[in-house]
């Protein structure tokens, strides 16, 4: 668990968003983290200290002198800022954001910011107006070139009714950017993950295509896992047909709709990449032609004909230097450990993940079970989430990458 023991210091400036903290602090406690809280006096107008107190399990501070006790003494920001091991500030305020990135100290948060010596993260919510204000960018950037991280502020449903970016990150993504701070495994660091994952989708006319039942999922998993790990991940990705999720910029992603799209990004991709996992479902064949105009159903019923697609990963174990890890994957529905024996060859993988098409298995489901082929055996799984066949194909990767 990367946040157990972490001691997190999170200053809540004034803004709506507030309302979101309760839950992260509950995360990051869940996840073994130390948390403190500290407050603007704007934020006790959206969230009270007693909730963001019971919640850490520790008192909020909020003055830079506190009079609570009957007695008063001095918030020491200096040993709270020295404390954390990370300055989380969220929401962040335009305000508050402007504040900091001039080294202005008004308050309590202010002065913790100005005294942290820990990496600083910063959560800007505010409507999309104030968020795209010339001043804001600039301050962000300011932050930014101090060496504070700023996290996205995703587009969306804001307070003021309008629609755009401007929003806070999401709890879940927050923790995660701390568990992916504190996480990092050595082996990852400083690595590209180069992935192909979801479907293609190969056009008989402007309406129609050739395609299957890929979710994505998977790879999902495993870029989230690579991301987690430290690595870098170039995703090449086919069309995605569900709600993506955040992520922070160690995943770049390239959307594609062909096997040809999916070929070309991912061969430019392959230089500089250190491990490649292709776990696209690429359509395997594509009409012959491609028709400008809906064709009549008669005219298709008398038969499409049909050339297949680029092998994408044949391509890159053809192209790949020494030193590459290459996976790819092989969906079966019987006979499978000969037929991923035979892709293992074939397209010149180092491993191949069988998994089957069932219910539980395969396209769609939220669990796998998943084989490694390689030249060397078969290495099974058992039914399990692919979050967990993600993290079982990375570990097989630390283990078997040849060391430089
Ligand atoms: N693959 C690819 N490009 C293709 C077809 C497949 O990159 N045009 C990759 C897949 O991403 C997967 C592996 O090759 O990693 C095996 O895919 P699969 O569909 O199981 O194999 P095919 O080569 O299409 O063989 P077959 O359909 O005959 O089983």
């Amino acid at each position: 668990m990367s946040l157990q023991g972490r001691r997190i210091l999170l200053a809540v400036s004034g803004g709506i968003a507030a309302y979101k903290i309760p839950l992260l602090v509950r995360l990051l406690r869940q996840s073994g983290a130390d948390v403190r809280v500290a407050m603007t006096p704007a934020a006790e107008e959206f969230v009270t200290p007693l909730t963001l107190a019971a919640l850490s399990g520790s008192p909020v501070e909020r003055h830079l002198v506190n009079q609570t006790t009957g007695r008063t003494a001095w918030n020491n920001h200096v040993h709270m800022a020295e404390w954390a091991e990370a300055l989380v500030v969220a929401p962040a305020t335009s305000n508050t954001i402007a504040k900091a990135a001039h080294g202005l100290c008004d308050n309590l948060v202010l002065s913790l910011v100005l005294s942290a010596k820990c990496p600083v993260f910063w959560a800007p919510a505010m409507d999309l107006d104030m968020y795209a204000y010339p001043a804001t960018r600039a301050n962000l950037d300011l932050l930014r070139a101090m060496g504070h991280s700023v996290w996205p502020s995703p587009e969306g449903e804001l307070a003021s009714g309008l629609s755009g970016a401007g929003r806070m990150s999401e709890p879940e993504f927050m923790h995660r950017a701390l568990e992916l701070h504190f996480g990092t495994r050595s082996f990852w660091s400083g690595k590209t993950l180069l992935l192909t994952s979801g479907p293609t989708e190969e056009s008989i006319d402007p309406v129609r295509f050739i395609s299957n039942g890929s979710s994505g999922k998977m790879g999902e998993a495993l870029a989230a896992e690579a991301e987690l790990r430290g690595a870098k991940v170039r995703w090449i990705r086919g069309p995605l047909r569900r709600a993506d999720r955040t992520w922070t910029d160690r995943v770049h992603i390239t959307s594609v709709r062909s096997a040809g799209e999916m070929h070309d990004a991912a061969l430019r991709a392959l230089e500089g990449s250190d491990v490649v996992i292709a776990a696209a479902a690429v359509a395997d064949f594509k009409p012959a032609e491609l028709r400008t105009t809906k064709s009549p159903k008669g005219e298709l019923a008398s038969g499409i004909n049909l050339v297949p697609t680029p092998d994408i990963l044949q391509s890159l174990g053809a192209q790949r230097r020494p030193g590459q890890v290459l996976i790819g994957f092989a969906l079966e529905t019987g006979n499978g450990v000969d037929s991923a024996r035979g892709k293992l060859a074939r397209k010149g993988a180092d491993a191949i993940v069988l998994n089957y098409a069932t219910a539980e298995t395969g396209m769609d489901s939220d669990t796998n079970q998943i084989s490694l082929v390689t030249a060397n055996g078969v290495e099974e799984g058992p039914l399990e989430s692919k979050v967990a066949a993600a993290q079982r194909i990375l570990d097989w990767v630390e283990r078997n990458a040849p060391t430089a």
